[in-house]
């Protein structure tokens, strides 16, 4: 493989090379013998080179944008020749939003930082996703992600724990004074692209959500550290939303709000759309957030469906498990299952609640209920919890199989207790005893399997 690497490079550029495809024969996705893992094809790229040679400089001060859409643009003309990885040295890289390309691997070297301008003024603007149909905090477009992805495939984005910084506080002042004239930039949004892969970045101070694949297939993070303060503004750390076939594994969070969670649009425009999230594999996260370690939701409005979560570790949450969703989301959130959860600190364990999230706009239809059905949560273990939690369908749609098993959640003098309404399911093995509507009903056979 090193012979398929062009290494008529300079010296130096030649040892980065080596460096790089010492990296990629080692297989960066494999962990300890035993464990499973998400399965990927680590790409083999027929070219290097680094963003240096297309006029860069990674001093913190010159603004990169332009070396980086020349490096972009050349890698495309390479598609047919199996694309190029693109080298980002050790430095600090400031530049505005850029576009990524098929067949591309972003390779950020160890001490290499992609920093965003603040320069807010001079961000792009872009269409809203059909399935929000405006920008998810204000009506109209939206601004463009700091590396952005559209219509792909086979996409890498790697290296050796460099760090993509959005330098999001300049964004997080203007939600607090209420100045942001259109919806904050994401740090990372894949649209419509298979073949996905991140692995071994730093992801920080996002203005936004950080990491947002959606309408994509056949993704893959993982090794990846998520960081933002916890009084930022929305700093989701991974949102699959209207994708299928994720796999979300080994990495650490830490953000202003949920860790991780399943979306798949929003009220009419998501019902319209009417693509789901499925397939999705969350295993071994760590982290610690205001808000929810893994959730499903607000906006479910294509569906979400066949999630399988496994070995979460939360620290100092708000809420350990979150579902939520709303009246006039429609969708549905099914065959969903959690389990080997560790939490130490939390206000509330578990939520899975029918009354939460604002709607786009006045012509959403309150008629259209979401069902929750098949949501089971196992093998739960908390201490230094405040509630329990609840588990509150809606009237017209009560959320059924919901199974709560082997789920003990401990207090400092004792834990608030359980609060349930228009739900039907089992519980087995609950700490503190559970409400009778989980062990009222026939449904106990779903739970014990
Ligand atoms: C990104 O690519 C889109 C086409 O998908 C194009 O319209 C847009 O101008 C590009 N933006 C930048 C900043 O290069
Ligand atoms: C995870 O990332 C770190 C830093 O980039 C790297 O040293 C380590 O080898 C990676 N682990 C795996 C299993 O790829
Ligand atoms: C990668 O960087 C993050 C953030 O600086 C750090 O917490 C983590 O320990 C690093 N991982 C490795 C393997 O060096
Ligand atoms: C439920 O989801 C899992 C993946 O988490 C999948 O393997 C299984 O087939 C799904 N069950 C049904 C009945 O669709």
């Amino acid at each position: 493989m090193v012979a398929s690497l062009r290494l008529s490079l300079a010296a130096a550029a030649a040892a980065a090379a080596l460096a790089v495809a010492v990296a990629l024969l080692l297989p960066p996705l494999a962990a300890a013998q035993g464990e499973t893992t998400c399965p990927a094809d680590v790409p083999r790229r027929g070219a290097w080179m680094s963003v240096a040679s297309f006029g860069g400089v990674g001093d913190g001060r010159a603004l990169n944008t332009a070396a980086f859409a020349r490096a972009v643009a050349r890698i495309e003309r390479r598609r047919a020749r199996g694309g190029a990885l693109l080298y980002v040295p050790a430095g600090v890289w400031l530049t505005g939003p850029f576009n990524l390309t098929s067949h591309m691997t972003l390779f950020l070297a160890r001490g290499a930082v992609i920093r965003a301008t603040q320069d807010t003024s001079s961000w792009p603007l872009i269409d809203p996703l059909p399935s929000y149909g405006r920008g998810r905090e204000l009506p109209g477009g939206r601004y463009m992600s700091l590396i952005h992805g559209d219509g792909l495939q086979d996409v890498f984005i790697t290296g050796e724990n460099g760090t993509i910084d959005g330098q999001g506080s300049v964004w997080w002042d203007m939600w607090r004074k209420r100045t942001l004239p259109f919806t904050r930039p994401h740090l990372l949004e894949v649209i419509s692209s298979t073949d996905v892969i991140i692995s071994n970045v730093v992801f920080q101070d996002s203005p936004f959500w950080n990491i947002h694949p959606v309408y994509c297939s056949n993704v893959v993070i993982t090794n990846v550290t998520v960081l933002a303060p916890h009084d930022s503004p929305n700093t989701d750390g991974i949102d699959p939303d209207s994708s299928s076939n994720v796999c979300i594994e080994d990495s650490y969070i830490s953000t202003g709000d949920d860790l991780i969670s399943i979306k798949s649009g929003w009220d009419e425009y998501g019902i319209a759309f009417g693509r789901p999230s499925s397939g999705i594999t969350i295993r071994r996260i760590t982290g610690s957030g205001p808000f929810a370690g893994f959730a499903v939701g607000s906006e479910t409005s294509g569906g979400v469906e066949n999630v399988h979560v496994e070995h979460l570790n939360f620290f100092g949450m708000g809420v350990g498990i979150h579902v939520k969703t709303n009246s006039g989301r429609g969708g549905f959130i099914r065959n969903i299952t959690v389990s080997e959860v560790t939490l130490n600190g939390a206000r509330y364990g578990l939520r899975i609640a029918g009354d939460v999230g604002g709607h786009p706009d006045a012509s959403y239809d309150p008629s259209k209920l979401p069902v929750v059905d098949g949501v089971t949560i196992k093998n739960v273990w908390g201490q230094n919890i405040r509630q329990a939690g609840l588990v509150r369908g809606i009237r017209d749609s009560v959320f059924s199989r919901i199974c709560l098993s082997n789920v003990k959640l401990y207090g400092g003098d004792s834990v608030g207790p359980w609060k349930c309404r228009a739900v039907s399911g089992g519980a087995l093995d609950v700490q503190p005893s559970p409400c009778a509507e989980l062990t009222s009903t026939s449904e106990m056979s779903f739970c014990t399997n």
